[in-house]
């Protein structure tokens, strides 16, 4: 896959992955509290960030980015800071759709619609139908998204589609049940990094995130970088992902 930007990737630095990469971009609160800032600015400086995270993958061989904007657990937050979320969805739609267009990126949201405000959702709408043919980049982004309702909702529709006579229970396994979820046609996670220096999943990608390579770093979401970016990826290509079987090494030295 050609990058986005149309620089191109070298083939075997491509090949060493990691192809679909998710970030839970945590600390815009902490990043705006320690300049004396409202954390709605921490927020406005988080798309930013986001702006150089989605510039840079492609040229890293990224083939998809998932990031968590707005969490189902976030409306416990007070009503401007939400209010703020939503604008800023928008927002970054507005400014960046015809950009991303250009360049190849198919858009994709995920979570639940129901919940959003209209005017929300129809942008959100909007932007998945003018980039529903773009193919040389995935960006997919959570929004009013949570793993444990999302596993419940593929559940519930496997439920019904049962109660139609359409399916039998025991039609189902991993591969239908992966199928259920909002995720369903990207490719498998390979990175799950968070920010911020928490060290916790917080309800995203549970079900995906099964043998995905856990990348914690300390550096707040606004400051996040190219660099940082990078250093993710490294740290992905050093691991050894085993799968439940035994290491490369153990292969070989079996015989
Ligand atoms: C992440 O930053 C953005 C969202 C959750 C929407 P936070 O707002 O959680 O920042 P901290 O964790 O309070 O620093
Ligand atoms: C997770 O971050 C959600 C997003 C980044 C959108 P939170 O800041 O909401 O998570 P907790 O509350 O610290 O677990
Ligand atoms: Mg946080």
């Amino acid at each position: 896959m050609a990058p986005a930007s149309g620089q191109s990737v070298p083939a075997s630095e491509a090949a060493l992955g990691p192809r679909h990469v998710a970030v839970i971009m945590d600390g815009n609160g902490r990043w705006a509290k320690a300049r004396g800032l409202p954390r709605t600015l921490g927020h406005r400086a988080g798309v930013n960030a986001l702006k150089r995270t989605v510039e840079a993958a492609p040229k890293l061989g990224i083939e998809c980015l998932t990031v968590f904007g707005f969490s189902t657990e976030n409306w416990r937050r007070p009503v401007a800071e939400v209010s703020e979320l939503m604008g800023l969805v928008r927002a970054y739609v507005e400014s960046d759709l015809e950009r991303l267009t250009r360049e190849g990126v198919r858009l994709r949201i995920l979570g639940r619609r129901e919940g959003l405000p209209a005017d929300i959702a129809a942008v959100v709408e909007r932007a998945e139908a003018r980039t529903a043919n773009n193919d040389r980049f995935l960006l997919q982004v959570a929004f009013n998204y949570g793993a444990r309702a999302d596993v419940v909702d593929a559940a519930r529709r496997f439920a019904q589609a049962v109660k139609n006579g359409e399916q039998e229970p025991d039609q189902l396994d991993e591969s239908t049940f992966g199928s259920l979820l909002c995720t369903a046609g990207g490719p498998p996670l390979d990175v799950l990094v968070r920010t911020s220096g928490e060290r916790r999943i917080s309800n995203f990608l549970l079900w995906e995130a099964a043998y995905a390579e856990l990348v914690f770093q300390d550096v707040l979401w606004p400051d996040y970088g190219v660099e940082h970016l990078q250093q993710a990826v490294n740290e992905f290509r050093s691991r050894e992902r085993r799968f439940g079987g035994i290491g490369v090494h153990d292969v070989l030295a079996a015989g």
